[in-house]
């Protein structure tokens, strides 16, 4: 088998995204279950201290998901009721619950139409007394502008917490996502670059933030299980605060230690896929495709395109007429301050870029084992569905002046 295999059941001949395993995965696995030792232990250790490496960062703390470690780092730095959080609306749900989470309040920032990521002359807009950190998304795996956005912070006394669960393998200004900002937050779900099914990374060089994450993962205990377990004494533990159970289990790291040691493999086949949609798609005037500023090295965790000319309507029935020739699509991000559970959110400014984003976008498949044969489909798919919408909405619109 190379490659992810595709579930068994009902699914679309080319899905949006598929993790891509092999033996490796597997025999790793196999040999963290034989050891008996499967819950953070020494292969959750090992994972950290490359994560680490790859990224530049000092430390590296994994946990259950992209969404408790944001969750984490906001209350290690004591982030919590009456303070604001400055966030993008154009990102998942995950991004703001994380705020809500800490009794914090999200204040929502548009995005720059070209990138969908955070635009940095907003931040300094939506900043009030009450606000303690800034949260710039790298959308889609897309970094934000983060020396701008660590400028803004540095000179208003702010935390920058990098929400890159997408962000595995890109790089900014030359230098892999996740060491810039306070810390930054990575994702391990199947829809990622890295996937160990479930999991989370937070990155930072701040050894003293490291510490108390390592301490609030694990239910505040002082003396983690690995350390108890090589020492050569009796060690009882002590529980300064009250923590989480926010650990990784070793089967998910050992999952995580192959896809890490893949990642240069997986970025040069999307990168690959990502050259042959612009080259299949560039013609098309009704269509805008992604396009990394020259600064970035983009990990195309998505493909994003944003359908000009039309709004969610087109954008819907493309993505129907997709689905229904068994290519699997998604609208392209969501605008959370839409969602009826953020309907009273806090808005620092106009959204206008925000919602014509999340309007006109879908996601095209794309992931490491899309073959050629497969990705002209979606291309040839993609194509028809695209004239179809348009000329419907041209006969909506005559329709409309008759
Ligand atoms: C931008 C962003 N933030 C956070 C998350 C949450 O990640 P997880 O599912 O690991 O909690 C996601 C997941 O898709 C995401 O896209």
């Amino acid at each position: 088998m190379t490659g992810g295999k595709r579930p068994t059941g009902h699914q679309p001949s080319v899905p949006v995204a598929l993790p891509s395993f092999d033996d490796a995965e597997v025999r790793l696995v196999a040999e963290v279950i034989r050891s008996g030792w499967v819950t953070q232990g020494p292969k959750v250790a090992a994972f950290e201290t490359q994560f680490a490496d790859y990224v530049g960062a000092k430390e590296a703390v994994a946990v259950t998901s992209a969404t408790t470690a944001l969750f984490l780092v906001l209350h290690a730095r004591g982030i919590g009721p009456g303070d604001e959080v400055i966030v993008p609306s154009l990102s998942y749900i995950a991004t703001a619950n994380a705020v809500v989470h800490v009794g914090a309040t999200p204040v929502f920032v548009d995005v720059d139409p070209a990138t969908f990521n955070i635009d940095p002359e907003r931040i300094e807009e939506a900043i009030t007394p009450r606000t303690k950190a800034i949260l710039p998304v790298d959308q889609l795996g897309m970094p934000a502008d983060m020396d701008r956005i660590v400028e803004i912070a540095k000179r208003r006394g702010l935390f920058v917490l990098e929400d890159a669960a997408c962000a595995a393998g890109s790089r900014y200004k030359g230098e892999p996502v996740g060491a810039r900002a306070d810390a930054a937050c990575f994702s391990f779900h199947p829809r990622k670059v890295i996937v160990t099914g479930e999991g989370g990374m937070i990155t930072t060089n701040d050894e003293e933030l490291a510490n108390k994450l390592r301490l609030l993962r694990h239910q505040g205990m002082s003396v983690s299980d690995l350390e108890r377990h090589k020492a050569d004494r009796m060690i009882t533990e002590e529980y300064p605060v009250i923590g989480y159970n926010f650990r990784l289990s070793d089967v998910h790291a050992a999952i995580g230690i192959v896809q890490l040691g893949k990642l240069e493999e997986f970025l040069a086949k999307r990168r690959a896929i990502a050259a042959r949609y612009e080259a299949a798609l560039g013609d098309l005037e009704t269509v805008e495709l992604p396009q990394p500023p020259p600064e970035v090295d983009h990990n195309y965790q998505s493909y994003i395109v944003r359908l000009r000319a039309g709004g969610r309507d087109e954008r819907d029935a493309v993505l129907e007429e997709l689905r229904r020739h068994g290519v699997s699509s998604r609208r392209g991000l969501m605008a959370i301050h839409r969602e009826s559970c953020y309907r009273d959110a806090r808005l620092g400014g106009s959204l206008e870029n925000t919602e014509a984003a999340t309007d006109q976008t879908l996601l095209l498949p794309i992931y490491a084992d899309l073959t050629p044969e497969d990705q002209d489909y979606v291309v040839q798919r993609f194509r028809s569905a695209l004239d179809a919408a348009l000329v419907q909405r041209d006969a909506n619109s005559r329709r409309a002046i008759d």
